[in-house]
C-alpha cells in the first residue's frame, strides 16, 4: 500500500485528499496518516494541509522497494525486488536467492555493503547511501562460454541508463567499466552457476558511484561519481530504473543472436578505447597497439605496430591507456 500511495502522490502536483486515499485503498485515515509519517521519516517532503490533503514536494533519495516499484517501467528486469538497508554483498544475496529459485529479473539492492566484491578478488567500497549497489538474477538459455558477454550488455545498459536519467555522457572502458572523463563511475561483476553445459543462473552485480564527494587516496585519480561530474546530488532510484529499462532492451537484442553481433556498433560507439593506443597487460608479455573495437564475442581487437591484429579475450587480460587508467 505504501507503493500505491507513493504512486498516487507522484502522479499529481496537487493535493491528494486523505479521503481519496482512504477510499481508494479501503483503509482508515489513521492508516494513511501512519504511512505518510513513514514516508516523511524516510526523507520524502510531503506537505499536509487541513481540508486539502497531502502533496509530495520532493521525493527522498531512497532505493526501497516502494520507491523503485513506483518508478519501474519494465516487463521483467527489476519487477521482483529485494532491498537491504545493509548487507555483505548484493551479489552474495542474489546468488542465495537464485539458489532458492528467485525468478529471472530479480533485482537485489542495498543502501550499503560491508563486503562488496570487485573483479579479480578485489573488494569494492560501497558506503551507505552514496551509490547504487545492485545485482540482477538472470536465467539465460545460452552457452556458458558466452556468459561473459552479459557483462558487456550490462555496461551498455548502465551507460544508457545514466545518460537517460541524468543527461551525463559516459563511455565504456573495455570490457565493462563505465567511465567519465577518464575516471571510473561503475564496475560490473558477473558470476554464474553452471551444471554440465548449461547455466543455472547468472548474477550481474553493478556498482555505480553516485553521491561520493571524495575517494580514498588510492582511488582518487581513477574514480569519480555522478555527483562529482554533474556538480549536484543525484537521486538513485530513477537511475536504477533507467538502467533496468535499458538492460531489458539490450538483453533482448543479445538473446536473439546469442552473441554481441547486433550490439558491436552501439558498443564501439560508446568505447573510450576506440582508435586509441592501449597497453595490453598479457601475462605472456605486455604489448601496445591501437584498439579497433570489439568483435561479436566481445573480444577487443588490437592492431599491433607490425599490422598484426590480436584478439584480447575479456576476463583474461586487462587493458590500460598509455597515460593512465583509460
Ligand atoms: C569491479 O571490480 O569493477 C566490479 C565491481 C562490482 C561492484 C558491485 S556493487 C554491487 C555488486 N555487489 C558486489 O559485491 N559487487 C557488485
Amino acid at each position: 500500500m505504501k507503493t500505491e500511495i507513493l504512486k498516487m502522490l507522484k502522479e499529481t502536483d496537487r493535493y491528494v485528499s486523505g479521503q481519496q486515499l482512504c477510499g481508494q485503498f479501503g483503509v482508515s485515515r489513521t492508516a494513511v496518516w501512519k504511512i505518510i509519517g513513514q514516508l516523511k521519516k524516510e526523507g520524502y517532503q510531503i506537505q499536509a494541509v487541513r481540508n486539502k490533503g497531502y502533496r509530495l514536494v520532493e521525493s527522498a533519495d531512497v532505493i526501497t522497494g516502494a520507491e523503485l516499484e513506483s518508478l519501474m517501467n519494465t516487463a521483467w528486469a527489476g519487477t521482483k525486488l529485494e532491498y537491504y538497508d545493509e548487507t555483505d554483498s548484493t551479489n552474495i544475496r542474489a546468488r542465495q536467492l537464485a539458489e532458492k529459485g528467485a525468478p529471472h529479473g530479480t533485482l537485489v539492492t542495498a543502501d550499503s555493503q560491508t563486503a562488496g566484491k570487485g573483479r579479480r578478488g578485489r573488494s569494492w567500497i560501497a558506503p551507505r547511501g552514496q551509490g547504487i549497489w545492485m545485482s540482477l538474477v538472470l536465467r539465460p538459455d545460452i552457452d556458458p562460454q558466452n556468459a561473459s558477454m552479459l557483462t558487456l550488455v550490462a555496461a551498455l545498459a548502465v551507460s544508457d541508463g545514466i545518460k537517460k536519467s541524468t543527461g551525463l555522457d559516459v563511455s565504456i572502458k573495455w570490457p565493462n567499466d563505465v567511465v567519465c572523463r577518464g575516471r571510473k563511475l561503475c564496475g560490473i561483476l558477473t558470476e554464474m552457476s553452471t551444471e554440465a553445459d548449461w547455466i543455472r543462473y547468472c548474477v550481474v552485480g553493478m556498482g555505480i558511484n553516485v553521491n561520493m564527494e571524495t575517494f580514498p587516496e588510492e582511488l582518487k585519480d581513477q574514480a569519480t561519481s555522478l555527483c562529482l561530474e554533474l556538480k549536484r546530488p543525484v537521486k538513485r532510484s530513477p537511475v536504477i530504473c533507467a538502467c533496468m529499462e535499458a538492460f531489458e532492451t539490450y538483453y533482448g537484442i543479445f538473446i536473439k543472436t546469442g552473441d554481441l553481433s547486433a550490439l558491436t556498433e552501439t558498443y564501439n560507439g560508446l568505447s573510450a578505447n576506440l582508435a586509441r593506443t592501449v597497453t595490453v597487460l598479457d601475462p605472456a608479455g605486455e604489448y601496445r597497439g591501437e584498439a579497433l573495437g570489439i568483435d561479436s564475442r566481445g573480444c577487443l581487437l588490437v592492431k599491433c605496430s607490425g599490422g598484426e591484429i590480436r584478439r584480447v579475450i575479456s576476463g583474461e587480460v586487462s587493458v590500460r591507456g598509455i597515460c593512465g587508467y583509460v
